[in-house]
């Protein structure tokens, strides 16, 4: 089977689903599309301008103002300024959680990935990749692990970066979060059809890259 063209990586918070994807992309020469960076960039931009989320026309004019760039080496840039980092803040989940339950949102989103996307070879997580944003994909993954072990590895991640939080705070946040995916009305966190589950917990990072790799080379049919 060829190589796939579209590889979509889904899951719930703290699965693990953008530093694989990073590091497939790496390997395998896929330009990355990190969903999630955008719904991040949007929820940054209404916090920066005071909009509140709660109110869909408010939300939707600071998304319609901004200019979001997604860089070959996984910068996130928005209107000209380097925000990679500041939107993976605690709070960053939050807000860009709050932006994507509105459908209209959504679309701006989508049609932003696809002309991302036009030409390239991609791989690209979130939580409607599969599902919604890109049905055909060749390759349509779906990772997984128990909220505690999510939670551990975000919780590590935070503190390594010198955030001062708990973990109980990190898997409140993070459970609350997968709730709001999971059931909101338009496009919600699936397991999209025909997608190969990966339960990652107990799994180390190499593992479940050596996986997808080989479904990768296999023509996903392994
Ligand atoms: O994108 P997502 O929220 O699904 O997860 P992530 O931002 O890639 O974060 C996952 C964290 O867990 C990273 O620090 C990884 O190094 C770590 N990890 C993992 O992703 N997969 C494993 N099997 C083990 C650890
Ligand atoms: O890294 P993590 O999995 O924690 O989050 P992310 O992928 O950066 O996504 C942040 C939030 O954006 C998610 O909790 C979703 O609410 C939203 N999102 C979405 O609705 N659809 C996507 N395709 C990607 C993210």
């Amino acid at each position: 089977m060829p190589e796939p063209m579209i590889i979509t990586i889904d899951g719930p918070a703290g699965a693990g689903k953008s530093t694989v994807a990073k590091e497939i992309s790496r390997r395998f020469g896929y330009f990355h599309l990190d969903s999630g960076a955008l719904y991040r960039a949007i929820g940054y931009a209404c916090s920066l301008k005071g909009a509140d989320l709660n109110n869909l026309q408010e939300v939707i004019s600071v998304a319609k103002s901004i200019k979001i760039e997604l860089t070959e080496e996984g910068k996130v840039i928005l209107n000209g300024r380097d925000v990679t980092w500041e939107i993976r803040k605690p709070e960053g989940g939050y807000l860009a959680s709050q932006v994507a339950r509105f459908k209209e949102i959504r679309e701006v989103v989508v049609e932003l990935l696809r002309e991302m996307a036009k030409g390239k070879k991609i791989v690209i997580d979130g939580r409607d990749a599969g599902s919604y944003i890109f049905p055909e994909a060749d390759l349509k993954i779906y990772l997984t692990a128990t909220p505690e072990e999510r939670a551990k590895r975000r919780y590590e991640e935070l503190k390594k970066r010198g955030f001062n939080v708990s973990y109980e705070e990190v898997l409140k946040e993070v459970v609350e979060r997968d709730e709001r995916d999971r059931n909101r009305p338009f496009a919600p966190l699936v397991v999209p059809e025909g997608a190969i589950v990966i339960d990652t917990t107990g799994k180390s990072l190499e593992t479940v890259i050596s996986e997808i790799s080989q479904l990768i080379k296999n023509g996903n049919d392994c």
